[in-house]
């Protein structure tokens, strides 16, 4: 498979106790319980935007075609999404941005670190992909925690760097395919 097998036909992963798969409209009610939490955005680089306060807003208009994933983390125990994740910023079907989210209702189960290491999986697995990085701001404990625990090596330490929208110290966190096979 290759990235381009997805363009139109987003994958379903499923872990243990998970199920990352495409987002729709009847998930709306479970994204407006913790999408707009302001909590979550602490260490994320920007607050909610007008789609996170109004998760209705994101199923307004039909997807673009796209190589990039961005997936609800549902509960498999029922099915209620709980968190989000996204490959995007693809270049040259070679190396992405990874990210995750989770309510933080949710967070200290292991769910980051399951749904990080299937997507991760998924990615070396069934895409050409060959590197997955992301910045973490150094403050965000759990998320560097979470990326060690999946492989993830701190490659670098980006100082007073700009981050999304917010300047900070921020790591470079990165995986290759080579790394976990
Ligand atoms: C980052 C995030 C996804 C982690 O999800 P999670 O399900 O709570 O993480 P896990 O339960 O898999 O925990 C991973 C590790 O981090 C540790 N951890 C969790 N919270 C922690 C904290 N506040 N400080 C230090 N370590 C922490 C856990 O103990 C675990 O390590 P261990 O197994 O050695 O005990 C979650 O905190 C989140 O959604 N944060 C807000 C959004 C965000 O910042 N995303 C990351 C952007 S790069």
């Amino acid at each position: 498979m290759a990235l381009s097998d997805y363009i139109n036909n987003k994958p379903t992963i499923e872990t243990d106790r998970l199920i990352i798969r495409p987002m729709v409209s009847t998930d709306v009610p479970s994204l407006k319980k913790w999408m707009p939490d302001r909590t979550i955005y602490t260490y994320w680089g920007k607050a909610p935007g007008k789609a996170e306060k109004d998760p209705e807003l994101m199923f307004e208009k039909a997807d673009k075609p796209t190589k990039s994933f961005h997936l609800g983390i549902a509960e498999k125990i029922n099915d209620m999404v709980i968190g989000d994740i996204w490959v995007y910023l693809i270049e040259n079907d070679r190396m992405a941005q990874i990210a995750v989210r989770l309510s933080s209702d949710f967070h200290g189960r292991g769910y980051g670190t399951e749904s990080l290491s299937a997507m991760t999986a998924f990615c070396f697995e069934h895409t050409e992909l060959q590197r997955l990085w992301t910045q973490v701001d150094v403050r965000n404990n759990a998320s560097c925690r979470m990326l060690e625990k999946c492989g993830y090596t701190m490659e670098g330490l980006i100082r007073q760097g700009k981050m999304i929208n917010t300047w900070c110290d921020y790591y470079i966190y990165g995986i290759l395919a080579s790394d976990i096979q």
